[in-house]
């Protein structure tokens, strides 16, 4: 990174007081290099999940019993080309989407009415919860983003969800730390989460158990882009869990179902 490219940084963080301790828990794990060994360990749990790895409705039926399903693009075609045709339009580029019929499916299985998602993005993943949740009376998702350093796209997160979509939504714009408590507190128990924010093996294992601790008996933990280092394993093997792990577009999301 180029001085002037740290200096825009260091100013983007300046004007955002509220993420300011975000700021200095950055900066305290840059010090303490806490947990860096197993950070760099994408090819090793890369193998992991390629040795584990089902496709999306082999997985589905697994969880579910579903044996064939409409995709969320087609079951909801008008609402899914007016958000393509907003995102196209976004200025900005954000996160892609993780695998929305998993989430989809997976919300109508469980007849999920409270849910939490860390990482907005676009907002494709809220999308398909929010579809599912839409018919469920008091149903309510809870998503937490904090925007990319520097990329000034907080006024694009979640543009893909339409309005109508919204009434069920609520986003917490802060980083997780400071918001999945507070996602928790408006909650309580949760049918399912999906986590897709802070990729670190350290903003992993501090957040994976926390939502774990949250969910219902029968719920379902979903994880996106688990093949980025062994969080998702070692968290696995400490709840001794068998997890699911799903291949879609040339990445990894690992589920775990709460006995
Ligand atoms: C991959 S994108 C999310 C994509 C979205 N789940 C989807 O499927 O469309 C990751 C998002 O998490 C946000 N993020 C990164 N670190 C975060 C943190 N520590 N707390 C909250 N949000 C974070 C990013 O700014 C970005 O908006």
């Amino acid at each position: 990174m180029s001085i002037t490219e740290k200096l825009q940084t260091l100013l983007w963080w300046a004007k955002r007081p509220k993420l300011y301790p975000q700021t200095i828990h950055i900066l305290t794990r840059k010090i303490l290099h806490k947990f860096r060994a197993q950070e760099d360990t994408k090819e090793l749990m890369e193998s992991w999940c390629a040795e584990r790895a089902l496709d999306t409705q082999t997985a589905l039926t697994q969880l579910t019993g579903i044996t064939s399903f409409t995709s969320v693009d087609r079951l909801f075609a008008d609402q899914f080309e007016h958000a393509e045709k907003i995102a196209k339009a976004c200025p900005v580029e954000m996160g892609g989407p993780g695998d929305l019929d998993l989430l989809y499916w997976c919300a109508e299985y469980l007849k999920a009415s409270k849910v939490i998602e860390t990482g907005v993005a676009y907002g494709w993943s809220s999308l398909a919860i929010l579809f599912s949740l839409k018919n469920r009376k008091d149903s309510r998702l809870v998503s937490t983003d904090m925007p990319y350093p520097n990329k000034n796209n907080d006024s694009y997160v979640g543009c893909v969800v339409p309005e109508e979509l919204r009434l069920n939504w609520n986003i917490i714009r802060y980083a997780d730390r400071q918001a999945l408590p507070k996602a928790l507190n408006s909650l309580g128990q949760i049918d399912m989460c999906h986590y897709d924010s802070d990729k670190s093996y350290y903003g992993r294992m501090w957040a994976y158990p926390i939502l774990w601790n949250a969910l219902k008996p029968g719920g379902f933990f979903m994880s996106d882009d688990i093949g980025d280092n062994v969080a998702f394993r070692d968290f696995a093997s400490a709840i001794k869990a068998n997890p699911i792990v799903v291949s879609k577009d040339e990445k990894y999301i690992g589920i775990i179902v709460k006995q």
